[in-house]
C-alpha cells in the first residue's frame, strides 16, 4: 500500500493547534506525531503549511440529475475540491425531486460515475413520503413517551432506513427553488415522528409568510425575518414534542438564533448551520449585486450579520447552500435564487481568521468535525489514526482574489473582486493527492459514497 508522509505542517484541529507529521498508509491515517520517519514514504513538505481536515459541506445542490447545464456531479464536486471541501451532501430538490428510494438510487448511481470527492445523499420529505422513507410505523405509541413527556429516542439499530443509505431528509417549509414544499402540520408531524433516526434538515421559512409578503419590490422584504423566525419556531416545537433531531439549515437571523440556543438549552435536539453568503454579505450588498445576490433565505441586514458573528459558538456547521444558476438565468426576468459557494467558502473563512473574526480551530470545528456530529458519517474529519486521510493544506499567508474561471460550471460568485489571505495549496482525498500546486489530479468516479456510523 503507498505510504505518503507530510511533515512539517501545523495540524489543525478543533482543540489545538500544533506542529507535527502525518503518516497516511492507502486512504487512512496511520500515525500523527510530532515528528515520524517512514523511510519508504513519498514525502510532502508541508512546511509554512496549516493542515485542517478537509471540509464537509453539508449543504449543496449539485442539480444533477435534471439540470446540469447549471451543475453536475463532476463539475460541483472538482469545486468542492478546489475549495478544500473533500465531502459534499446533496441536496433533493432537482428538477425531478429525490423523494422516492427509486430516485435516490438514480442519484446515486450519477454520483458514483461523475463524482470527484466523497458525497452523501439527501432525500427529500413530502405529504405523502413519510412511511416510504421513514419505514412503516410513524405514529409513536403512547408507551414511548418518555420524561417530560417527549417520545423517548429510538435506538440506531431499529432504524428502518439502513438500506435507504440516505443521510438526512430535507423538508421545506417554504416554497424556494425547485417543488418540494411540505406546510401541513398532518405530514410535517408525521416525518417527526417516524421510528428513524435520521436527522430531519429544515429550510425554515414560513410559506404563509411568504405569500403574504410576495408583492413587495426587494428580495428581502419578499422574504422577511419573520418568515424565518415563525418556520424555526413551529419546527423547534415539533422536534422537542417529538424528540426527533433537527437541523435547521442557512439560519440568518438574530432572533432565529435566540430560539436555537433556548432550544438547546433545553435539551431539544436541534442543530443549526449558517451559509457564508450570511456571513460574508448584507443588505448593503443588495444593490451592487442585483439579481446575482438573489437567495433564499435573502441576504439579511447588518445587524443580523452581526449577531451571526457573535454567536459562532452556538452555531454547529457553516455549509454553503451552493445554489448554482447560470448567468443567463440571473439575468432573466424572473432570476431564480441561489449562488455557488464551495470555491469561496474556506478561503473566506481563512481570511476572516487571519482577521481574527473566529480562530482556525473554529473553522474545524464549524466545517468538519460538526458536520460529521450531526449526520453520523463514518471515519471522518479527525486528523488522527484511522480515520480517512481527507486532509486541506492551506498557506495563510498566500493572496487570493476571487476571480473567474471558476470550477462551477455557472462560472461566476457575489464575491468576485474579493481580495484576502488563505489560500488551498494542497487537497488530499482518502490518501491521493487530488489537488496540488493548482492542478487536479481527481478523475469522476473517485468520490465514494459516506457511511453512516
Ligand atoms: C436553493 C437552490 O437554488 O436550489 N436556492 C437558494 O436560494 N438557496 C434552494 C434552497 O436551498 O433554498
Ligand atoms: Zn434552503
Amino acid at each position: 500500500m503507498e505510504r505518503l508522509l507530510i511533515q512539517n505542517g501545523t495540524i489543525v484541529t478543533p482543540d489545538e493547534i500544533m506542529r507535527g507529521d502525518i503518516l497516511i498508509v492507502g486512504e487512512t491515517i496511520a500515525r500523527v506525531a510530532p515528528e515520524i520517519r517512514a523511510d519508504d514514504a513519498r514525502v510532502i513538505d508541508a512546511t509554512g503549511l496549516h493542515i485542517f481536515p478537509g471540509a464537509i459541506d453539508a449543504h449543496v445542490h449539485l442539480r444533477d440529475p435534471g439540470a446540469t447545464h447549471k451543475e453536475d456531479f463532476t463539475t460541483g464536486t472538482r469545486a468542492a475540491l478546489a475549495g478544500g471541501v473533500t465531502t459534499i451532501l446533496d441536496m433533493p430538490n432537482n428538477s425531478t425531486p429525490t423523494t422516492t428510494r427509486a430516485a435516490l438510487a438514480e442519484k446515486r448511481a450519477i454520483a458514483r460515475a461523475r463524482a470527484v470527492c466523497d458525497f452523501g445523499l439527501v432525500i427529500g420529505a413530502t405529504a405523502e413520503n413519510a412511511e416510504e422513507i421513514n419505514g412503516t410505523r410513524t405514529a409513536p405509541r403512547a408507551d414511548e413517551r418518555g420524561k417530560n413527556n417527549l417520545i423517548r429516542v429510538p435506538p440506531r439499530s431499529s432504524a428502518s432506513n439502513d438500506e435507504l443509505g440516505a443521510v438526512a431528509i430535507k423538508l421545506y417549509l417554504g416554497a424556494t427553488t425547485g417543488d418540494l414544499l411540505v406546510t401541513e402540520f398532518d405530514p410535517v408531524y408525521r416525518h417527526f415522528s417516524a421510528r428513524n433516526d435520521l436527522p430531519i434538515v429544515v429550510h425554515a421559512e414560513d410559506n404563509d409568510a411568504l405569500n403574504f409578503f410576495a408583492g413587495a419590490s426587494r428580495h428581502p422584504q419578499k422574504r422577511p425575518a419573520i418568515a424565518a423566525v415563525l418556520a424555526v419556531a413551529r419546527v423547534l416545537a415539533i422536534a422537542e414534542t417529538t424528540g426527533r433531531a433537527v437541523h435547521i439549515a442557512h439560519l440568518s437571523t438574530a432572533r432565529e438564533i435566540e430560539l436555537v440556543k433556548d432550544a438547546k438549552a433545553r435539551g431539544v435536539r436541534v442543530t443549526c448551520e449558517v451559509a457564508p453568503h450570511h456571513l460574508f454579505l448584507s443588505t448593503d450588498d443588495e444593490e451592487r449585486l442585483g439579481a446575482f445576490g438573489i437567495v433564499n433565505p435573502p441576504l439579511r441586514a447588518p445587524d443580523d450579520v452581526r449577531a451571526l458573528w457573535q454567536n459562532l459558538a452556538h452555531i454547529d456547521l457553516v455549509a454553503t447552500d451552493h445554489a448554482p444558476h447560470t448567468r443567463a438565468e440571473k439575468e432573466s426576468a424572473k432570476p431564480p435564487s441561489g449562488m455557488p459557494g464551495l470555491e469561496t467558502m474556506l478561503p473566506l473563512l481563512l481570511n476572516a481568521a487571519n482577521e481574527k473574526r473566529l480562530s482556525l480551530s473554529d473553522i474545524a470545528r464549524m466545517t468538519a468535525r460538526n458536520p460529521v456530529r450531526v449526520f453520523h458519517l463514518a471515519h471522518k474529519a479527525e486528523i488522527a489514526e484511522g480515520f480517512d486521510a481527507d486532509l486541506t493544506l492551506v498557506n495563510l499567508d498566500a493572496e487570493f482574489v476571487i476571480q473567474k474561471p471558476f470550477e462551477t460550471k455557472c462560472n461566476w460568485s457575489p464575491f468576485e473582486g474579493t481580495r484576502g489571505r488563505g489560500k488551498i495549496a494542497r487537497v488530499i482525498l482518502r490518501g491521493r493527492e487530488v489537488i496540488a500546486d493548482g492542478k487536479f489530479f481527481a478523475e469522476p468516479g473517485n468520490g465514494r459514497e459516506v457511511q453512516r456510523t
